[in-house]
């Protein structure tokens, strides 16, 4: 049976850290804050948002959720960002994905000042992570690969196979996972032979979006299976993974709920904590 990489455990304890680093922070005259915008009436990001302001209330950073209708134009949004980029009670703003569809994400993150972006989604930081220099990181995958290292899983010369690849997850995740010194490779809808591609990976991400779709033959035996699908069937939330029979096939195996995705909020305070500190306010 595989060993179950609680997020919820990891995620617990780095909320007991972050809020002691807040209180010394403020000691220094820094109060890190975050702004999340949305805009439209998405259910799935409706949750997620409100999750954020909960971790940074917790945490004690300055939070402010803007709620945009759907119908917000492309100059609307842009300028709401330009506010926050000039608001000094603000140290990092997301933008919550996806947006309505007659808006331009691309656009719109470019708009984000780079030193504020918390999800590590404006050109310059994937440009920088892209060519190996210090960068934000993106939540999801950052938080893949600091569970990966909780468990004491050596990745040097591992195969990493991902399946998926967005820019959100699938190829910062491989850029990770590449300085980690995996050899990676990144499947998706396209990919043919599919399982012949996860059968050989130690490291199996899943970010598809697609309930249960890595079954139990899909995945080497003792392999490290990463799921960060988040589905909701049948009032109920699944993973991108089939869990109880990759479970006795996995050597681990993260769950959801209570996986990855506590660890993608985690990481993004730890990113507003260090894009506090990189403003010095
Ligand atoms: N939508 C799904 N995941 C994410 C994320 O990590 N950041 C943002 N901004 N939107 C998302």
């Amino acid at each position: 049976m595989a060993i179950i990489l609680s997020g919820k455990e990891i995620s617990d304890r780095l909320t007991a850290e972050q809020k002691e680093r807040v209180k010394e922070l403020k000691a220094q005259g820094i109060q890190p804050g975050l702004a999340v915008v949305l805009v439209g009436e998405d259910p799935a990001s409706q949750i997620y948002v409100r999750n954020k302001g909960i971790a940074c209330e917790t945490i004690g950073i300055y939070s402010e959720t803007i709620r945009l209708p759907g119908d917000t134009t492309q100059g609307q949004l842009e300028d709401t960002i330009q506010k926050l980029n000039k608001d000094n009670k603000i140290s990092g703003i997301l933008v919550q994905l996806p947006l309505p569809k007659h808006l331009n994400e691309d656009a719109a993150l470019a708009c984000i000042l780079p030193e504020k972006d918390v999800d590590g989604f404006h050109l310059i930081n994937a440009g920088r992570l892209f060519s190996g220099q210090e960068s934000v990181i993106p939540c999801t995958p950052k938080g893949i690969l600091y569970m990966l290292k909780e468990a004491g899983i050596s990745l040097a010369g591992k195969e990493a196979v991902i399946v998926g690849r967005s820019n959100i997850v699938g190829k910062p995740a491989a850029m990770l996972l590449m300085r980690e010194h995996c050899t990676v490779t990144v499947c998706h809808s396209r990919t043919k032979d599919l399982a012949e591609h996860t059968r050989r990976a130690d490291i199996l991400v899943a970010a598809i979006g697609k309930p249960r779709f890595i079954t139990a033959d899909m995945v080497k035996p003792g392999a490290a299976v990463m799921d960060v699908g988040i589905n909701r069937v049948e009032g109920k939330v699944v993973g991108d993974v089939d869990f109880e029979p990759v479970s006795r096939v996995a050597g681990f195996i993260t769950p959801v709920p209570g996986g990855i995705g506590k660890m993608t909020i985690s990481m993004l305070m730890e990113n507003t904590l260090e894009a506090a500190c990189r403003q010095g306010r």
